[in-house]
């Protein structure tokens, strides 16, 4: 899948003197079932995560707290994303390098899966992901 597939959603989002609410439905504000949520917490300040990629796996990742930067690559192109809200998120394609970075202290990073956690799904190996692209 390209990297031009990967995108910022938007989400929906109930205005309230309350609080706002936003929520995500599989297969309407995200193009996949979701089958696991994970988040990160407790990141240190200037952490940074990912380096890999996910042969199928689709995610859709959302800064619930603080902010993060996001870069995407299909081996050929990069793009970079901050996220510092919780009303929306980046839609990751199969096949896209992944690398956080930039956490602000105390971030809170969520992502939704289209599939159970299955490490021989992951490429973590930026040569391996160069030649599997065919940009190696
Ligand atoms: P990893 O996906 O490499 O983290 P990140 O991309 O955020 O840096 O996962 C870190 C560790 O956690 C790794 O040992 C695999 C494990 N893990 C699970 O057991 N289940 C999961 O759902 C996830 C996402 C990771």
């Amino acid at each position: 899948m390209p990297l031009a597939d990967c995108r910022i959603i938007d989400l929906p989002k109930i205005m309230d003197q309350r609080g706002n609410l936003t929520f995500v439905e599989g297969g309407n504000h995200v193009p996949f079932d979701i089958k696991r949520v994970y988040y990160l917490y407790d990141v240190p300040g200037g952490s940074d995560r990912g380096e890999h990629a996910h042969k199928t796996l689709h995610q859709f990742v959302i800064c619930m707290s603080g902010s993060f930067d996001i870069l995407l690559d299909d081996g050929f192109k990069t793009t970079k994303y901050h996220l510092n809200r919780s009303y929306f998120g980046v839609y990751i394609c199969p096949m896209t390098w992944r690398y956080l970075d930039n956490f602000s202290s105390g971030s809170v990073c969520m992502v939704l899966a289209s599939a159970p956690y299955d490490e021989t799904d992951y490429i973590r190996d930026r040569d391996e992901f160069l030649k599997a692209v065919g940009a190696a």
